[in-house]
C-alpha cells in the first residue's frame, strides 16, 4: 500500500451521523494468530481492513497456515476462514517474514515462534526496524528461545524450541504486546508462565485465549497460563475499533453542534479510557453495551459537543489511552488544554509521536510544549492550518486531520495514506460525516 500521498483537509462547521468503525486491530491480530494454532477451522467476521492486520495474515500464510479470504466489505470488514495447525504446528518459512509497520505482529508472533523448533527471520518497514525488541527478546530467551538482532531491533532471527520453560516475568514497561508474547510462548512451555505488569494493559489476549478454550488465571495485574493447553477453533466476530472511532468521538466533542453515533464498537474497559478523559473535559458521552462476543463487550457510543475544560492525563491512565493521545492532543487545539505525563512510550511508536505531534501542531499554528514523557497543548487560539508531515505514522495522519477541522484555513497532510495501516476508509468517512 502506498502511504506517500498527501490529502488536503478543509475546516468543518460540525460533524453529524452514524459510523461503524473498522474491525479492532488488536483483536484481529489475536484472532488470526490463535486461529492459526488452534485445533480445526475458525471463521472470523469483521477482521480489520488495515494494512497491519494484512501483514499478520501474510506472515501466518508464510508459516503454512491455510487462510481463505472469503469477502471484504467497507462496512462489515473482512470475512476469513483459517484452518488451525494446532499449538506448535506452524511450518518453517523458507523466506523472511514481513511484519510491515506492525509492532503487534512482530512481537506477538515472536512469542508463538519461540515455541517452534526452527529458525525464522522477521523484519518490517523502516519504522518497524527502529522499534525496540529487547522487551520481548529478554523474556523469550529466559524461556529458552534464541535471538539474533541488530542491537535489539528488527530484523529478528529467532531460533525456537519445543522445550520452552515457564517463567515468572515482571516487565519494566506496561505493554500488552510484551505480555501477550510471553503468554503465547507460555501456552507451549513446561509449567506455568506468569506475567505481572507494572500497570494494567489491554487484556484482549487473555479474553481471546479463553474464547479459544484455554484457561487463564488472572488477579489484579497478574496473568498466568499453564503450558500444554490446546486451543479450539470456532466462529469469532471482531468488534469495531475504539481507537479508530476515537477520531470521530473527538471530532464530535470538538465542533459545536456536532452529534455522532458510533455503532458496533468494542467497549472493553481496558480500551475506553478516552471516554473518561472526554467526560472530564465536559463532552457529552453516552455508551450502551448491547452484547458480548468472545468475552468482548460491544455497543454504541454517542458524543455531543460541549465547551472543553482543561485536563491532565496521569501516568497510571496512559496504558488505557496510549493510542488515543495524538487525537486527544488534537482535541485540545480546539479550545481545551491538555497535559500528559508518563507517556515516554509514545517516543517508540510508529514514529516518535511526541516530536511528530509537536512539530505538526506547531506548523498548523498550535501551542504545544514537548517533555521527555509527554506534552502540554493549549487551545487558546484557533489553528490556522498549513502543511504537515505524518512521518508515515497512521495515528498522526488522522490526528492532524481532526485538528485541521477546527482551523481557519486548509491543512495539507503529507503521508496521509499511512492512515491505511489501521483505517483505509478514514478520509472517505471524514467527508461523509461533515454536516
Ligand atoms: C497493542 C498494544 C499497544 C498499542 C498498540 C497495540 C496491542 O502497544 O500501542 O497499538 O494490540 O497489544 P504496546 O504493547 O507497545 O504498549
Amino acid at each position: 500500500m502506498s502511504s506517500t500521498f498527501a490529502v488536503t483537509v478543509q475546516p468543518a462547521a460540525r460533524m453529524s451521523g452514524r459510523v461503524r468503525p473498522p474491525g479492532d486491530k488488536s483483536i484481529s491480530h489475536r484472532y488470526a494468530m490463535l486461529a492459526s494454532i488452534a485445533d480445526g477451522p475458525s471463521v472470523i467476521y469483521g477482521y480489520s481492513t488495515g494494512a497491519d492486520c494484512a501483514s499478520t495474515l501474510g506472515c501466518l500464510r508464510a508459516l503454512g497456515v491455510p487462510i481463505e479470504h472469503i469477502s471484504r466489505d467497507r462496512e462489515t470488514g473482512i470475512h476469513l476462514e483459517i484452518l488451525g495447525l494446532q499449538v506448535g504446528g506452524l511450518h518453517r518459512s523458507p523466506t523472511p517474514l514481513d511484519a510491515g509497520n506492525s509492532g503487534s505482529t512482530i512481537r506477538m508472533l515472536s512469542g508463538i515462534l519461540a515455541a517452534h523448533p526452527f529458525r525464522t527471520t522477521v523484519t518490517g518497514d523502516a519504522s518497524l526496524r527502529r522499534r525496540p525488541m529487547r522487551r520481548i527478546i529478554s523474556p523469550l530467551e529466559r524461556m529458552g528461545a534464541r535471538f539474533i538482532s541488530d542491537d535489539g531491533r528488527p530484523p529478528l532471527t529467532l531460533m525456537g524450541t519445543d522445550h520452552l520453560k515457564g517463567i515468572d516475568f515482571q516487565p519494566d514497561v506496561a505493554s500488552a504486546q510484551v505480555k501477550s508474547a510471553v503468554l503465547l510462548a507460555g501456552l507451549h512451555a513446561d509449567g506455568m508462565t506468569r506475567v505481572v505488569e507494572p500497570m494494567c494493559t489491554r487484556d484482549h489476549t487473555e479474553r481471546a485465549l479463553e474464547a479459544f478454550g484455554a484457561q487463564v488465571g488472572r488477579a489484579g495485574t497478574s496473568v498466568a497460563i499453564r503450558g500444554g493447553q490446546r486451543l479450539i477453533g470456532g466462529t469469532f466476530h471482531v468488534p469495531g475499533d475504539i481507537s479508530s472511532a476515537a477520531f470521530w468521538i473527538v471530532a464530535a466533542a470538538a465542533l459545536p453542534g456536532s452529534d455522532v453515533t458510533i455503532e458496533h464498537v468494542g467497549l472493553n474497559p481496558t480500551r475506553t479510557g478516552i471516554l473518561d478523559v472526554l467526560r472530564r473535559m465536559g463532552a457529552e458521552v453516552k455508551t450502551v453495551t448491547e452484547h458480548a462476543q468472545a468475552g468482548e463487550p460491544i455497543g454504541i457510543i454517542r458524543v455531543r459537543h460541549a465547551n472543553l475544560q482543561p485536563t491532565q492525563i496521569t501516568p497510571e491512565e496512559v496504558p488505557g489511552v496510549i493510542d488515543e493521545l495524538p487525537v486527544l492532543a488534537a482535541l485540545a487545539t480546539h479550545g481545551g488544554e491538555l497535559s500528559v505525563f508518563g507517556a515516554e512510550e509514545l517516543r517508540v511508536k510508529e514514529s516518535d509521536r511526541i516530536s511528530t505531534l509537536a512539530e505538526g501542531l506547531r506548523l498548523m499554528g498550535g501551542e504545544i510544549d514537548e517533555q521527555p514523557d509527554g506534552f502540554h497543548v493549549r487551545g487558546r487560539n484557533r489553528l490556522r492550518g498549513g502543511e504537515v508531515d505524518a512521518k508515515n505514522d497512521h495515528r498522526l495522519a488522522m490526528a492532524f486531520a481532526i485538528a485541521a477541522l477546527g482551523a481557519t484555513g486548509p491543512t495539507v497532510i503529507h503521508d496521509a495514506g499511512s492512515a491505511g495501516v489501521s483505517y483505509p476508509e478514514f478520509f472517505t468517512v471524514l467527508e461523509s460525516l461533515r454536516a
